[in-house]
């Protein structure tokens, strides 16, 4: 991918995510998902000193070289997963910042791609990963157990009929490209040529999670931003499905003592109560019309964020 590759990632909700960063010139901010670099700019043409940012994929690593070259110093590209975000900026003597964003899931170059195999769109291999570790899609769904893949679609995609699409996509294998199993989905499930949803989409949605570990970077992530954000510190984390957005809205709640009696996300009753790790959690930001027609991919967006109190982080960072 050049970095002038054709339709390039468009930032979702950049006006309220800046806006929520609240970025004074001269501070330190992580951009924990840099993708195209749509928000590191923003932040950066905001003045911030140094923006640390966090890409998984290789790729999009590459693609922002041109932007730090030319940053006079101010933007460090770190090639991490957002959940070593403190680990990471251990490495290069930070231990506290200013602001940490997070726009979860894949970018629309990602996508785009083929030959990532994120798509059903058009035809490629099943790879799915945002790395380069790890197996991939095709060496799941060749591998694991009929249940193993049901549970993954059930749980990673909230599919009904997750029973049905792993007995079929087990006795289709070898399962080796994107159109294949868009194919096998469907005719699973029953698709009317012209229906709204692909009925593929949730299927492709949970492997991906499944394979990347998503969810388990992204509980990672918001306790690693708790770990590195200084008292007054802004958090802002943008998702795009309801098991992304709902972790957010737990955490938060938690960490802000929000939690309803007799709940199971409190503390044992023995142990002493933790004081609220954040405060001025905002209600979820939704885009509006003009950007939902603007960008498809927006309408599914919701931007929660919270500003971080001088109390200690809940859980202690593993050593490096
Ligand atoms: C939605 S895009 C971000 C787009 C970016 N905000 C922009 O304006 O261009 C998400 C990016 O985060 C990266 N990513 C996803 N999960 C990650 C993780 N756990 N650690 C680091 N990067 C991750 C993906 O590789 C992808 O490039």
């Amino acid at each position: 991918m050049s970095p002038d590759a054709a339709a390039p990632h468009v930032p979702v909700l950049l006006d309220e995510v800046i806006a929520a960063l609240a970025i004074v010139p001269g501070e330190i901010h992580v951009d924990g998902t840099f993708g195209a670099g749509g928000y590191t700019r923003a932040i950066l043409d905001k003045g911030a000193a140094k923006v640390f940012a966090f890409d998984r994929d290789p790729e999009a690593i590459r693609y922002g070289e041109a932007l730090a070259a030319s940053s006079g110093g101010r933007l460090a590209l770190v090639p991490e997963r957002f959940s070593r975000m403190r680990q990471a900026l251990a490495a290069r003597d930070v231990s506290e910042v200013d602001g940490v964003t997070l726009d979860i899931g894949v970018s629309s170059m990602q996508l785009d791609q083929a030959g990532r195999g994120f798509s059903f769109q058009s035809d490629g291999p099943l790879d799915m990963r945002m790395g380069s570790e790890g197996p991939s899609a095709a060496d799941f769904l060749n591998n694991a157990s009929e249940e193993e893949i049901a549970d993954v679609l059930y749980h990673y995609g909230e599919e009904p009929k997750s029973r049905r699409i792993a007995r079929a996509i087990v006795a289709g294998r070898p399962v080796e490209r994107t159109g294949q199993l868009a194919e096998i989905v469907r005719k699973a499930v029953g698709y009317r040529p012209g229906q709204k949803k692909d009925p593929a989409t949730r299927t492709f949605q949970a492997i991906r999670i499944h394979l990347n570990e998503e969810l388990q970077e992204l509980e990672g992530g918001l306790e690693a931003a708790e770990q590195v954000l200084k008292p007054g510190g802004r958090l802002a984390v943008v998702t795009f499905h309801s098991l992304e957005d709902r972790m957010v809205k737990r955490f938060l709640r938690q960490r802000s003592g929000d939690v309803p009696a007799g709940s199971r996300h409190l503390p044992e009753r023995s142990e002493p109560r933790l004081r609220p790790s954040f405060e001025a959690v905002a209600r979820p930001v939704r885009a509006g019309e003009a950007e939902t027609n603007a960008n498809p991919r927006a309408r599914s967006a919701t931007l929660r964020v919270a500003r971080r109190t001088a109390a200690s982080p809940w859980k202690e960072g593993t050593p490096a």
